[in-house]
This record gives structure tokens, sequence and C-alpha cells, in this order.
């Protein structure tokens, strides 16, 4: 059996450390002294500031909980229920590998501790979750691929395993604990690989207190145009997921800092690791933010525009290998997954196609509570405030091979979705923003 990379998942989606606590602290130099200030060299203190992040980030996880598991076995459209926010404080350190000789580029890895805040939860870690079995339907991708002795096999693992579609779990389980899951071992076994990191499973398993990816990014101190952008991902300079040039190409930062002298006409390139691909946000609106002026950016509609409404977007497709293109709001992962099944969205589907939002009840799309955005001061480029958020989906496709997956709708299954956030100036539910 060949089962190779099944799996995923290291969804670990990383964003924003702390350079939104800079504001306050440069906002008073002068236009010529901020250029020599924004950069990262090693002793400078901007250096510093980006390297220890001390500014709290929270990451605020909601599930949706799943009330009629077995109608959606028969059929039925999900019906579900928004729990949480169950809040992680996350703590980021930034660890230099090397600079160029010629200190124009730095190579990093982020340190990411987390840790759970009940007093700004709403439950527990213990609460209990229904919602998809995630390396289930994996294998089950996987295994449409096989001979049918090979699928034989895999159902009789299923069956002895009591495997199924939809799982009970606490919160700590489906996040960072995970939950060991037998028949990954043996399919594993069979397929002498290994699919899944202790055959185990979780969000964020393995994430704690671990190292991300190797990022290169620009100083700043030979062209401060080029500050803080990313020059290559895990060595390579461009990606190699997508189908053409556009797709692949590496551009802009990690979104937690920008290049100084901002205007409303820019066009904020942002290169996310964990969405495998780069995207941008526009100019909205003025804003104040605690009295200080700022533009407030956001992700357009375009970023996840359907290849036929917008074609810079067709490669992003992979010529169907994975599936049928699909409508606005959504980016399939399949490509930088291991074939997984897992589908990316905003948030209860905003700026997405109805079509989605109707495959479950219980979704509203509510342009301030989902969308992603940035509140910057333009003449340094600071972040005041800005929320990172995004949604995790299942592909469900129904098929006969595999028991569970007989009469299951064809839809995008809402798994969970998550912000990243800055902590308003009152430690209190309703300030997160
Ligand atoms: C999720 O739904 C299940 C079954 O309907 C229920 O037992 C559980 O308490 C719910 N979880 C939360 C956090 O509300
Ligand atoms: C807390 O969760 C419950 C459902 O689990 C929900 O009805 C309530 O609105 C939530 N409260 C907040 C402040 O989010
Ligand atoms: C790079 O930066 C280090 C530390 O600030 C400095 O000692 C070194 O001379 C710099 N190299 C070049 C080529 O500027
Ligand atoms: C992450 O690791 C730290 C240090 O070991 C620990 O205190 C914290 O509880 C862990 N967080 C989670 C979510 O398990
Ligand atoms: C979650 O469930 C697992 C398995 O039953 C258990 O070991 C763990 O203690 C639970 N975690 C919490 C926070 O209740
Ligand atoms: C299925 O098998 C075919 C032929 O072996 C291969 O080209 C294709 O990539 C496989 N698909 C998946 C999802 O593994
Ligand atoms: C299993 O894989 C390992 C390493 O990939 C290899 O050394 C070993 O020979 C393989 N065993 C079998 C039975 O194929
Ligand atoms: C797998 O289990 C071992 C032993 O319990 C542990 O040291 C290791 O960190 C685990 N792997 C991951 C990715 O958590
Ligand atoms: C990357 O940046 C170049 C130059 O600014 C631009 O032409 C291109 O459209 C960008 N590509 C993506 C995928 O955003
Ligand atoms: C912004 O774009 C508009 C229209 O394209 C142009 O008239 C204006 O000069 C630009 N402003 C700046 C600051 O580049
Ligand atoms: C939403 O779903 C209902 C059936 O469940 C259907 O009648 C309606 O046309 C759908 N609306 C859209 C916009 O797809």
């Amino acid at each position: 059996m060949k089962f190779i990379h099944i799996l995923l998942i290291c969804l670990s989606f990383k964003t924003a450390t702390g350079l939104w606590g800079w504001g306050g602290k440069i906002s008073g130099f002068f236009h010529n002294k901020l250029e020599k200030a924004v950069r990262l060299t090693d002793g400078g203190f901007v250096f510093k500031l980006w390297r220890d992040a001390d500014v709290p980030i929270y990451m605020l996880v909601r599930f949706f909980n799943v009330t009629n598991p077995d109608l959606v076995l028969r059929g039925d459209k999900p019906i579900l229920e928004e729990v949480g926010p169950y809040v992680y404080q996350e703590r980021r350190e930034n660890h230099v590998e090397e600079f160029s000789i010629d200190n124009s580029t730095v190579t990093y890895r982020t340190k990411t501790t987390f840790y759970f805040r009940p007093d700004y939860s709403n439950g527990t870690e213990e609460d209990i979750i229904t919602t998809i079995n995630v390396p289930y339907t994996v294998m089950v991708e996987r295994g449409l691929n096989l001979s049918s002795l090979e699928k034989f096999v895999l159902r009789e693992i299923f069956e002895t395993n009591g495997e199924r579609l939809f799982i009970n779990k606490n919160v700590s389980e489906l996040l960072f604990e995970g939950y060991y899951q037998p028949s990954v071992a043996e399919a594993s076994g069979l397929a002498n690989d290994t699919l899944l990191p202790n055959n185990t499973f979780g969000f964020f398993y393995g994430k704690n207190e671990s190292l991300s990816d190797r990022v290169e990014i620009y100083t700043g101190v030979s062209n401060p145009a080029l500050f803080a952008q990313t020059r290559s991902w895990e060595g390579q300079t461009e990606l190699t997921f997508w189908d053409d040039q556009y797709c692949n190409m590496i551009n802009g930062t990690d979104a937690t800092v920008f290049s100084p002298w901002l205007t409303r006409n820019t066009t904020l390139q942002i290169f996310s690791p964990d969405m495998c691909r780069s995207l941008y946000m526009v100019y909205e609106k003025d804003v104040r933010v605690t009295g200080i002026k700022a533009y407030k950016f956001v992700i357009p509609k375009s970023v996840l525009e359907s290849a036929e409404v917008n074609p810079d977007n067709q490669c992003y497709c992979n010529g169907e290998e994975f599936g049928p293109c699909l409508q606005t709001g959504v980016l399939r992962l399949a490509p930088c997954r291991g074939g997984a099944p897992v589908v990316l969205s905003w948030p209860h589907f905003y700026n997405g196609d109805e079509v989605y939002v109707n495959q479950s009840i219980g979704l509203r799309p509510i342009k301030d509570a989902h969308e992603g955005f940035a509140m910057i001061e333009p003449y340094t480029g600071l972040i005041r405030r800005g929320s990172k958020r995004y949604q995790i989906n299942v592909e469900l496709k129904p098929t006969r091979q595999f028991r569970d997956m007989k009469r299951v709708p064809n839809m995008l299954f809402p798994v969970m979705w998550v912000e990243e956030s800055k902590l308003g100036r009152f430690n209190t539910r309703s300030y997160f923003t």
C-alpha cells in the first residue's frame, strides 16, 4: 500500500509577532531618522523588538459543534452551533540563524509558546465538541486511489477500530494534546510509512514550543524599501505547489510589519506559509486608534475570487487535479498538504460564495467579526490593531466505497475558525478586536 505523505497536518497557522508594540516607541522619529531606525541589524533597537516580541498576542479558537451528526450521515444539511472562543496567549521569539554576508537579509525561525487562558475563554479545554474526524477523511481520500484489495484491507482497519466520520473529542485533544488514531497506526504499518507524528492528530499537535519553518527576510540595510520583505522560505525563493509562476511567487512580509511611508494607494503584500501563497491587503478607510490616525487595510474579496471572476487565480486550481475548481471565497490546500481534503476560507465564508454559506445551517458572515484587517500608522508602517482570521473546512464528497461516506452531502464542512489578535487596553472579553 502506498500512503506516502498522507498527512498534513501541520496546520500551524502562525501570524503576527509583537511588532504591534512599536507604535508609541518610535512614532516620534523624524523622517530621515526613521529610515535608519527601521532596519533589522544586530544590536539595533528595532531588531531587539522584533526578536523578543513582548506584546501579548491571543489566539481565539471557535468550533462548529455539529448537533445532528446522524442525520448528516444520511444526507441532511449539518446544523452547526458555534462554541468558544477558547483563548490561548502566545509568546513568540524569533531565533536568528544567520545574517547574509552583507547584512542585507536575516534568516530565522519563530518559536511560539501557547498558554490556555481560562479567564478569557467562553468554555474550558474539557468541553466536548462533535466534529469531523479529519484523519479519517484524509485516509478515505487517499483510499479511493488504492486497488480493490487494498481498499478491502483499509475498510477492515476502519471496522475493527470503529472509525467514524464524526467524533466527540475535548478541546485539548482537538488542538494541542492530540488524540491517538489506531487506524492511522495500522495503515502506516502496512504502508511502511509515517502518516502522522506518533499516529496522533490535533490541529496544533506538536506546535507548542516548536520552531516554525525557516524564513529569510530583508533587513532593509541595503534597500529600505525591501524592509521585512520575504526573500525565501525553507530555502526556496519561489513555491512549487501551484500551477504557474504567478501563484508560486513569494511576495511581501509576514504581516506583522510593513515598510514605512504607506499611502492610501499602497497594496500591502503578505506571504503566508500557512496558506501556501502570497496575498494582499488594500486601503479601506481612515480610522483613529486611541487618538492616533491610522489607515485601515483589509483583505479584499479578489484574493480568493474564483478563477472565472479573477483569472489570476486560475493557477490555484491546479488543473483540477484535486477536484473541480472551487467558487469564490475558498482555497483548496490539498496541493500543499499532501492531498488532504482541507479547504481554507474566511470565517463563516465571509466574502465567499453564498452556496458555501448555504450548505450548513448556522453560518452568518459578518464583516466586523469575520474580516481580516490591520490598522496601520502610515508614516511608520506600524500595526496599531489587527486580526488575522481564517476558517478550516473539510471537503466532503460522498463515495460508495466507505461506510460513513455513502450518503453524506457534497459540501465544504466547516470545522473551526481561528483569530489571532492583540488584546485591547482592558482585559475583558469585549475588548478583543
Ligand atoms: C456540542 O454538542 C454536543 C452534542 O450535541 C454536546 O453534548 C456538547 O456539550 C456541545 N459542546 C459545547 C461546547 O457546547
Ligand atoms: C458563550 O458560548 C455560548 C454557547 O456555547 C454562547 O451562547 C454565548 O453567546 C457565548 N458568549 C460569548 C461572550 O461569546
Ligand atoms: C554586519 O553587521 C554586523 C553586526 O552589526 C557587523 O559587525 C558587520 O560588520 C556587518 N557587515 C557588513 C558587511 O556590513
Ligand atoms: C505549552 O508549553 C508550556 C511550557 O511547557 C506549558 O506551560 C503550556 O501549558 C503548554 N501549552 C499548551 C496549550 O499545552
Ligand atoms: C481530554 O480527553 C483526554 C482523553 O479522554 C483526557 O486524557 C484529557 O485529560 C482531557 N483533557 C481535558 C483538559 O479535560
Ligand atoms: C492516484 O493515482 C494516480 C496514478 O497512480 C496518480 O497519478 C494520482 O496522483 C493519485 N492521486 C492521489 C490523490 O494520490
Ligand atoms: C520500511 O522503510 C524503511 C525506511 O524507509 C526501510 O529501511 C525498510 O526496508 C522498509 N521495510 C519494508 C518491509 O519495506
Ligand atoms: C511523539 O512522542 C514522543 C514520546 O512521547 C515525544 O517525545 C514527541 O515529542 C512526540 N512527537 C510530537 C510531534 O509531539
Ligand atoms: C508579486 O509581486 C509582483 C511585483 O510586485 C507582482 O507583479 C505580482 O502580481 C505579485 N504576485 C502575487 C501572487 O501576488
Ligand atoms: C493614488 O491613486 C490615484 C488614482 O490612481 C492618483 O490620482 C493619486 O495621485 C495616487 N496617490 C498617491 C499618493 O500615489
Ligand atoms: C439555499 O438552500 C436552499 C435549500 O436548502 C435552496 O432552496 C436555496 O436556493 C439555496 N440558496 C442559495 C443562494 O444557494
